[in-house]
C-alpha cells in the first residue's frame, strides 16, 4: 500500500471514529480492508476510501467495522465485576430511594460478553435488589459488531473465555457449533449505535459507566474531551469503570479515586473548575 493511501485510512478513521493509527499498522490496515474489498467487488483501498468519503455511508460503515479492534470476553479482568458486585450495588441500593431505577451504559461494548455479564451478575443479586429495576444500556460505533452482540450466538472459544462453566449451563443453549445466550438475557440489554466522539446528551443519567478498553485507541485531546462528557452523563455520586490500562490521570480533573478501591472512579466535581482544567490540559 502506497504512503499517500495509508495516509488517507489513517485520517479517515481518526476522524470517524477518533482511532489513532499509525503508518506502521499499513499491514493491519491491508489485512482488515482486503475482505471488504473482495466482498464489495473494488480495485482498491484508494477507491474504497475515495467512495467512503464521497458520501457512501454504507462503505464508511464497513471501513469503520473492519478498522476497530472488538476483542473482549465475559467478566474481562474480573475486579471491575467484583467490584460491581460488591460494593457498586450494595452503595447505590443504599443510597437510591426504594423503586428508583438503576441505570447502566456499557459505553464500547463490542460483542455484548461485557453487558451480558452484568446481566449475570444482576440475577445473581436478585435477592438484595429486591424487585429494583436495572436498566443495561449498551453500545458500540460498529454496526457489525453490535449484531453479533444482538444475535447472543458465541462460538466455542468465545464461551471458552471468562465465563464459568456453571453459568453457560445456565444461559446458554448449544446450537449447531454455537451457543446461543437465552433470549431472556438479550431482551434485558438496549444495544444501540453511539460514538463516543458524539455528544450523549439525549441518555440521561447513569449510576454505572463502563468503558473499558477503547479510550487506549484515541490521543489525549480526545481521552479529555470523552471524560468531560461521561462525567456530564453520571450521577454526581456514580462509578466509572475502565480497562486496565487506561486511567484519568494527567487527562481530566472530572473523576477521582474512590476512597475504598482504587479502581473505582466517582465524579470530583459535576462543574470542573476551569483553572484547575487548563492546568492539566
Ligand atoms: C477492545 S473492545 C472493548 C470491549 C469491552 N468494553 C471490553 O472491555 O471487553 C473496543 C470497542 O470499542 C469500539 N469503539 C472504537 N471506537 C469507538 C468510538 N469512537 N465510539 C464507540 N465505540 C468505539 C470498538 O468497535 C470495539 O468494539
Amino acid at each position: 500500500m502506497s504512503a499517500p493511501v495509508i495516509l488517507r485510512v489513517i485520517d479517515f478513521i481518526n476522524k470517524a471514529a477518533g482511532i489513532v493509527l499509525t503508518t506502521e499498522k499499513a499491514y493491519f490496515v491491508e489485512a482488515r480492508l482486503s475482505p471488504v474489498l473482495r466482498e464489495e467487488g473494488l480495485p482498491s483501498i484508494d477507491e474504497l476510501m475515495t467512495r467512503a468519503e464521497r458520501g457512501d455511508r454504507r462503505l464508511a460503515q464497513r471501513v469503520i467495522d473492519a478498522l476497530t479492534t472488538n476483542e473482549t470476553f465475559f467478566f474481562r479482568d474480573k475486579t471491575p465485576f467484583e467490584h460491581f458486585r460488591n460494593v457498586i450495588i450494595p452503595e447505590l441500593l443504599a443510597r437510591r430511594p426504594a423503586g428508583k431505577t438503576l441505570r447502566i451504559w456499557c459505553a464500547a461494548c463490542s460483542s455484548g460478553q461485557e453487558p451480558y455479564s452484568l446481566v449475570m451478575v444482576l440475577d445473581e443479586l436478585k435477592a438484595q435488589l429486591a424487585g429494583r429495576q436495572v436498566e443495561i444500556h449498551a453500545s458500540d460505533i460498529s454496526e457489525a459488531i453490535l449484531s453479533k452482540a444482538k444475535s447472543g450466538i458465541f462460538n466455542q472459544f468465545e464461551v471458552q473465555r471468562g465465563l464459568p462453566t456453571k453459568m453457560l449451563l445456565q444461559y446458554f443453549q448449544k446450537v449447531g457449533d454455537n451457543w446461543q445466550i437465552s433470549p431472556d438475557v438479550v431482551k434485558r440489554v438496549n444495544f444501540f449505535k453511539f460514538n463516543l466522539l458524539e455528544e450523549p446528551k439525549t441518555m440521561g443519567t447513569f449510576d454505572v459507566i463502563f468503558c473499558r478498553n477503547v479510550l487506549i485507541y484515541f490521543d489525549r485531546p480526545t481521552r479529555a474531551k470523552i471524560f468531560d462528557r461521561l462525567a456530564d452523563r453520571l450521577a454526581p455520586d456514580g462509578f466509572l469503570l475502565l480497562g486496565g490500562a487506561e486511567s484519568t490521570f494527567g487527562v481530566t480533573d472530572r473523576f477521582t479515586s474512590h476512597p475504598k478501591e482504587r479502581m473505582l472512579h466517582v465524579p470530583l466535581l459535576r462543574r470542573a473548575d476551569p483553572a484547575a482544567r487548563t492546568a492539566i490540559a
